[in-house]
């Protein structure tokens, strides 16, 4: 079977689209990558979608999920059109979709009780129309709805994909926000530990938006912060974050390291007198041992880390974690046969194949939720007809 996955992360970057061959069922799957793509927002999109996140009206939401409806469908099409693959020759698309709130601390509702919210937008009706194909969406509340967090998902995949027999593996993914998953040597789902660590690149990018006043959206290659030196107040006052201190099962967002973690840290940055090299050195470093930290909650070994998503390709970010790591190996997906760009889409393509083959793949362990659910909203295919859009 065929199958695609499409994920925007908290990066708001663009559209990562991962067509895969999947093979047999339940925990024994086998996965082949076939072709990748990234459709990258315009840079006003980009910000829309930023803007939405923090204070977007609800006509600007319902318009972006039918826009990003569009972008979402685009970048499957393209994905089958790079592989010469026609969309009769997929079974499903599985859509993350774009998070603009995720709301997992529970709030009291008078008669209700304790309700979690989620939302993802990018229409998947309009996905299944454009290509014709099944669609499964909003794989994160049926999770919340059970108790969960609704986060992390990806765990289930790590699990499939990367756990080995002998070496217990810590999997990283240094997306806009960074989480880990533990999988013990041997270990079954149960034994999976996973959370978010803190900001991945999302501190990173939008202080290089900043000092470079919008004209660059990202430290490439981190070869900035290796022009800097470390300042020590800064990095102790970051590691004081109580998100670091908190237990799991955890994730977080934007609403505690976007907009006003930056201005703190801007403030700070003024008053001490940084350099922008030095203060890109400190939050890359601030980054790697938010990660690092993580050894607090799993409990055994870590012989190996494996680290996937668009952070991969940040060397000093990279070179952090090889020394906290350190004498524990830390290496990219790419060397186990996967784009660590790729992961992600990947993943949700996985997790739509399990749910339209009725696999429950959340993992409760991770998740807080009260027993395995099957995840996503199902969206059906039927005859694609070339609908213009005028
Ligand atoms: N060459 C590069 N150098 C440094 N950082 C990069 C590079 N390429 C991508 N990134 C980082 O990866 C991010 C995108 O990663 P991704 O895994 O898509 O995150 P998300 O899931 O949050 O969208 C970019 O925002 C950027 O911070
Ligand atoms: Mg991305």
């Amino acid at each position: 079977m065929k199958a695609i996955g499409l994920m925007s992360g908290t990066s708001g970057d663009g559209v990562d689209a991962a067509l895969v061959q999947i093979r047999g069922t339940g925990h024994g799957l086998r996965v082949t990558p076939l072709a990748f793509r990234t459709a990258p927002y315009t840079a006003a999109l980009r910000h829309r979608i930023l803007a939405a996140a923090t204070r977007g009206t609800v006509s600007e939401i319902c318009h972006l999920n039918a826009v990003l409806g569009e972008w979402f469908a685009k970048a499957a099409l393209r994905v089958m059109g790079q592989a010469g693959v026609k969309s009769s020759d997929v079974q499903v698309i599985g859509s993350h979709g774009q998070t603009v709130h995720h709301c997992p601390t529970p709030r009291r509702e008078p008669g209700l009780g304790l309700i979690r919210s989620t939302l993802q937008i990018a229409e998947p009706a309009v996905i299944a129309e454009r290509t014709g194909i099944t669609t499964v969406a909003d794989f994160r509340p049926r999770d919340l709805a059970a108790g969960g967090q609704g986060a992390p998902l990806t765990p289930y995949v790590h699990y499939l994909l990367l756990r080995d027999p002998r070496r217990a593996r810590l999997i990283v993914n240094l997306g806009g926000i960074s989480n880990v998953t533990y999988l013990p040597a041997s270990g079954n789902l149960k034994s999976v530990r996973a959370f978010d660590t803190g900001p991945g690149n999302m501190v990173l990018d939008a202080l290089v938006h900043h000092l470079t006043r919008g004209r660059q959206s990202l430290d490439r290659d981190g070869r900035r912060a290796a022009k800097g030196k470390v300042d020590a107040r800064l990095l102790a006052t970051l590691l004081t974050h109580p998100f670091l201190r908190r237990e799991p099962p955890k994730s977080t967002g934007r609403e505690e390291f976007g907009e006003t973690f930056l201005a703190r840290v801007l403030a700070l940055s003024r008053k001490w007198r940084l350099a922008p090299e030095d203060l890109l050195a400190t939050c890359s470093l601030f980054t790697a041992m938010a990660v690092g930290n993580a050894r607090r909650w799993v409990k055994g070994p870590v012989d190996e880390v494996i680290v996937a998503g668009g952070g991969v390709r940040n060397r000093t970010v990279m070179a952090d974690l090889a020394a906290i790591f350190e004498p524990a190996p830390v290496r990219p997906v790419e060397e186990l046969g996967w784009k660590s760009q790729a992961f992600e889409a990947t993943a949700f393509a996985v997790l739509a194949y399990q749910t339209i083959h009725g696999e429950c793949a959340n993992v409760p362990a991770v998740t807080g939720a009260a027993h395995p659910v099957l995840l996503g909203t199902i969206v059906p295919g039927g005859e694609r007809r070339r609908t213009q859009l005028r």
